[in-house]
């Protein structure tokens, strides 16, 4: 409730990326206090009936997860789950610790209701990583841990690099994505090429002995073309699809960031994702569960994603602009959505305005 008002008009005046790192390490005091899981319950309001959910052979209390990004060491899983999130994705994590790009690299924009971050995948490491999370034990919501690829690995090692990074990873893992499609590490995105990318999902596949669902990771600025040659390829040997990840368009922003180098997030990124949500459902004929990302702000942003073919979202930048309280209300406006046009259950919603 004071959010928006109150906190947020003081934490916008401070560096984006300190202000983060402030939330991360708030979060990691309450996580280790024996009532901040309360506290963080109770910050977050209250839970949502009726949208739970079943998708890639798992449960979920409600749709709404988070993206990667936010918890890039996998070390808030314990306190995550108590803003109300249905589910967790946690990295991108690399196989080898590495520091990232150089400072500043996160960058609010506030008039778009967007972010522009090159990160550049910084983080702990594989290794620590898993550490973290066999010390915080099994997560209270499904977790999805998020594959990246170090900035040094040479592309014919990719395969290997991102099997090796599963391997350590997947005993924690409800499932994994791969992502192929951050702007922010040279060439990450040419590995969403039909033959590079089979390498590494056969990889994948091999490593992954307990059968997990893995998920690939999409970038919204492809063309139609590589889309479609690339769906029956994940359709066959994944099992489902994240659309999407940043945009490098700088549509509806203002042009003082045209040259400010990333990722761009946020409201701007709302329809370009999800007019790529309703492509990839229509193309698959809705037998590729999609996870829809990019933008959401509201229940009514989830609802046109799910709408258009989601069957969970994920968000980032809106829980950056609307605060703690955000992911509860999101849903409590998405369950209003679905009453309103007769919807019983969030299946139901799934590509119904595709
Ligand atoms: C600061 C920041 C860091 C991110 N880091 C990652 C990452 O490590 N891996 C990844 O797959 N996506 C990453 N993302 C992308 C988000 O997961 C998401 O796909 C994108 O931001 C669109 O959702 P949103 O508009 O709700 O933020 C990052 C986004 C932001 C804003």
């Amino acid at each position: 409730m004071l959010y928006e008002p109150l906190l947020r008009p003081a934490l916008f005046k401070s560096d984006p990326e300190t202000a983060h790192e402030a939330g991360v390490r708030l979060l990691k005091v309450l996580q280790a206090m024996p009532l901040g899981r309360s506290l963080v319950s109770w910050t977050a309001g209250p839970a949502v009936p009726g949208l739970e959910t079943e998708v890639l052979g798992l449960r979920f209390d409600n749709p709404v997860g988070l993206a990667a990004g936010f918890d890039k060491d996998c070390c808030l899983a314990g306190i995550l789950p108590c803003l109300g999130f249905g589910f967790l994705e946690l990295g991108s994590v690399t196989l080898r610790p590495q520091p990232g790009n150089a400072k500043p690299r996160l960058f609010r924009i506030a008039e778009s209701g967007a972010i522009i971050n090159r990160m550049g995948f910084n983080g702990c490491g594989a290794s620590a990583a898993a550490a973290s999370l066999k010390e915080l034990g099994k997560a209270a919501v499904p977790l999805g841990i998020n594959l990246g690829l170090n900035k040094d690995c040479a592309p014919d090692r990719a395969p290997q690099e991102y099997a090796e990074t599963f391997s350590m990873l997947e005993p924690f893992a409800d499932y994994a994505a791969l992502n192929v499609s951050s702007p922010n590490t040279p060439g990450l995105r040419a590995l969403q090429d039909k033959l590079r990318l089979e390498r590494i999902l056969s990889a994948l596949k091999e490593a992954n002995r307990a059968a997990k669902p893995l998920l690939v990771k999409v970038d919204p600025d492809q063309s139609e073309e590589n889309l479609k040659d690339l769906l029956p390829l994940i359709a066959s040997l994944a099992s489902g699809i994240i659309v999407s990840n940043t945009t490098l368009s700088r549509d509806g922003v203002p042009a003082a960031f045209a040259d400010v180098k990333g990722g761009l997030s946020g409201k701007p990124l709302a329809q370009r994702s999800t007019r790529l949500i309703a492509k990839v459902y229509g193309l698959t004929g809705g037998r590729l569960p999609i996870i829809g990302v990019g933008g959401i702000f509201t229940g009514a942003d989830a609802y046109a994603k799910m709408k258009a073919g989601a069957s969970l979202v994920q968000v980032y930048t809106g829980l950056v602009y609307r605060g703690p309280a955000a992911v509860r209300r999101i849903q409590a406006e998405l369950a209003e959505c679905m009453r309103k046009d007769g919807f019983k259950t969030v299946r139901e919603v799934v590509g119904k305005g595709a």
